[in-house]
């Protein structure tokens, strides 16, 4: 697509904001960067894929987002990030805690290693830690600014994802709800916005699926697959004034998935 129409299209409901997403090279958190600026957002995509995220930036057009190399399990990379979107755009609005990374497979929780364990707690919940810290930061001082972190489904119910993968997607909630009740008072809204199953390189690599194995994945929802889109979208509505008394929640994008037992009870999908 051509750089200059991301960013000249009806409809822009982020107009003015800017915004850091961290993982904004590929996938979700891509996504999420072109929709944003889409929306009349300016914005940083921070990542450790350097050539992925600079080359997402020349895309939309350097104008409008700009790649900064950060790792965020490292507190100095975040904070020059949120320090880049000071310098470049001269503030923050929207702070996405969207990088994240998944264990070996291993079902045994015997078979689990320690270090594979520390390392996804370091990017998933340690990230998104550091990234709430230093957009908190820069936000207090003007009383204002909304915190997206990424869940999953894995953040509500078990037995989905690894016990890392898990632990970390809860744990996230957690942080979101404690930094919601300290920085409400600064007009800051921290939240949580969880999808289910989108086919990205995380999710195929961890689930090991074949081609036809990703559209059976389970759903309560027939005849509808979510998409990068939707997540986007949700994103936006998180990030907008639209969502200016939305604060300290999880919002599941998962079609019912983590509040409905397939299992047992009268509407059992075994009966329709
Ligand atoms: N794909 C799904 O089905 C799904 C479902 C629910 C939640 N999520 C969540 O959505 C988010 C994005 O998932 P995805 O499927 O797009 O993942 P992905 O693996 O496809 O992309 C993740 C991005 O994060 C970056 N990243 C990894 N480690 C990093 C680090 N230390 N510092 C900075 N960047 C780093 C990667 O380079 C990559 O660009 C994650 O938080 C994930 O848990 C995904």
């Amino acid at each position: 697509m051509a750089s200059n129409s991301f960013c000249s299209v009806a409809a822009r409901r982020l107009e003015g904001k800017v915004a850091i997403i961290t993982g904004g090279a590929t996938a979700i958190g891509e996504c999420i960067a072109r929709t944003f600026c889409k929306h009349g957002a300016k914005v940083i995509i921070a990542d450790i894929q350097d050539n992925l995220g600079q080359s997402v930036c020349n895309d939309i057009g350097n104008q409008s987002a700009v790649f900064i190399h950060c790792d965020v399990t490292i507190e100095s990379d975040i904070e020059k990030a949120v320090n880049t979107a000071i310098s470049n755009f001269g503030k923050l609005d929207i702070m996405v805690n969207n990088a994240a990374i998944a264990d070996p497979r291993k079902i045994s929780i015997i078979d689990n290693d320690i270090t594979d364990f520390e390392r996804v707690v370091k990017v998933n919940l340690i990230g998104p830690f550091l990234g709430t810290k230093h957009a908190a930061r820069v936000m207090i001082p003007v009383s204002q600014g909304s915190i997206i972190t990424l869940g999953s489904v894995c953040s509500s119910v078990g037995g989905v994802a690894s016990h890392a993968y898990t632990s970390t997607k809860h744990g996230i909630v957690g942080l979101a709800k404690n930094a919601a009740a300290e920085l409400g008072p600064y007009g800051i809204r921290v939240n949580c916005l969880s999808p289910y199953f989108v086919e990205t390189p995380l999710t195929v690599n961890f689930f090991k699926m074949e081609e036809d194995g990703k559209n059976g994945v389970y759903s309560n929802l027939e005849g509808v697959k979510l998409t990068e889109e939707d997540v986007a979208d949700a994103a936006v509505y998180l990030g907008s004034d639209e969502s200016k008394y939305f604060s300290g929640q999880n919002l599941a994008l998962d079609g019912g998935f983590t509040t409905i037992n397939p299992a047992f009870g009268i509407f059992s999908r075994s009966s329709k």
